[in-house]
């Protein structure tokens, strides 16, 4: 890759300018206490990977007791949440980085045994993921949210946003991605509702719509981000006109919230992610985002298979202008941007030590030497 290319040319982004545009992709890394508060572990992680001008995005985060409960994740519900955050802020600051949260519900994705009072999971409606559960076992059957329940979901999104901003994020990225509660209400196959939250376009976009209005008022539009992938199936997910949906959601983005911080996409090609290799013979997929991208006329961040694939990182980034946020290769690679901008090669990450666990395959990566 050419140090000339676009990927290392300064953008606006929110009220901040990046000197680069490679991103790390949000990645969920369950290292925080049995409380979700981050650790020091993790400070230390998110402060390896900072660099001057560069935007870093945080794992998933609980926005409430109730919005998943996935064990070890962090949360911004609690003030000793928002202090532990804060330690990791001030570190990334510290190296002139930027770093914005990812705001997270699980919806039916989550399992009672995760819940407080193993309460059922909730989603748009009563239909459980096809599989099993991070404990071997059939995913449940989510309770449908009743209509008066989703202004107080909406309530804790506002509410953990301001808590990021509290602990001194430059802004939050809302989970839209990947089959979590945003995605199961967008969803065609995953919200059958017959309320003004289901049925057509406009209804299943309604909740993504309203939730970014509450969280653009509570911090401002230009703190406030969101996630998509509307050509990934994980977790069940399938929408019978993806194009058209996600197309009706930016269009009404872009004329009620034209200076939102970002947009991030994921790619088609990961829809196999869990699988080690299967994202190169993925790559020839036909479907591609750039009618989305086509819409937007600000920041847009594209993810996703680009981690052993800086080429054509540089290429898009080149043709489009957009940011390119890199997963797998940033947990390996802390000094990724060094060794983009040189050309050195990328150590291969560790997938045993993705989820949970200490030190190990999390902070012990070193950066290049030759
Ligand atoms: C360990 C791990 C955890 C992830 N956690 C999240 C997450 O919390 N939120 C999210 O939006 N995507 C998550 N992802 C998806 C990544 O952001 C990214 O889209 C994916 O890894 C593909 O990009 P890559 O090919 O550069 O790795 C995760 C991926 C990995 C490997």
């Amino acid at each position: 890759m050419s140090s000339t290319s676009a990927l290392f040319r300064p953008i606006k982004l929110g009220a901040k300018q990046l000197k680069h545009r490679i991103v790390m992709a949000p990645m969920t890394r369950l290292r925080a206490d049995k409380n979700h508060v981050p650790t020091d572990l993790i400070r230390e992680h998110y402060e390896q990977r900072a660099t001057d001008g560069g935007l870093l995005i945080t794992e998933g985060t609980l926005i409430s007791p109730y919005a998943g409960g996935m064990a070890n994740a962090p949360g911004l519900w609690t003030e000793e949440q928002v202090n532990g955050w804060k330690l990791v802020v001030d570190a990334v600051h510290k190296k002139n980085g930027i770093i914005y949260n990812q705001l997270w519900h699980l919806g039916r994705a989550s399992s009672s045994f995760l819940m407080p009072d193993n309460v059922k999971p909730v989603s748009a409606s009563a239909i459980a993921i096809q599989g099993k559960n991070m404990a071997g076992q059939d995913y449940e059957v989510p309770r449908a949210l009743e209509l008066d329940e989703i202004p107080q979901l909406i309530q804790d999104y506002a509410n953990a946003a301001k808590n990021a901003i509290k602990a001194g994020f430059d802004g939050v990225e809302l989970h839209g991605a990947t089959g979590y509660i945003i995605d199961q209400f967008v969803n065609s196959n995953s919200n059958v509702r017959t309320d003004k939250y289901g049925g057509s376009i406009e209804n299943r976009a309604r909740f993504p719509l309203e939730l970014i209005d509450a969280v653009a008022e509570a911090i401002g539009s230009e703190k406030t981000a969101i996630r998509f992938s509307p050509l990934n199936h994980f977790q069940d997910m399938n929408d019978e006109t993806p194009y058209e949906t996600w197309g009706y959601i930016l269009d009404q983005l872009k004329s009620k919230h034209p200076n939102l911080a970002y947009v991030h996409f994921v790619e088609p090609r990961v829809g196999l992610m869990n699988e080690d290799n299967a994202l190169d013979s993925a790559l020839d997929t036909k479907e591609s985002l750039d009618p989305f991208r086509a819409k937007w006329d600000g920041v847009f961040i594209s993810g996703g298979g680009y981690t052993y694939s800086p080429e054509l990182a540089a290429k898009v980034s080149d043709s489009t202008g957009n940011l390119i946020s890199f997963g797998r290769t940033f947990t390996s690679n802390p000094d990724l941007v060094e060794r983009l901008r040189n050309g050195h090669p990328l150590a291969k990450y560790d997938r045993p030590t993705l989820y949970g666990g200490d030190r190990k395959g999390y902070n012990d990566f070193p950066n290049y030497s030759a």
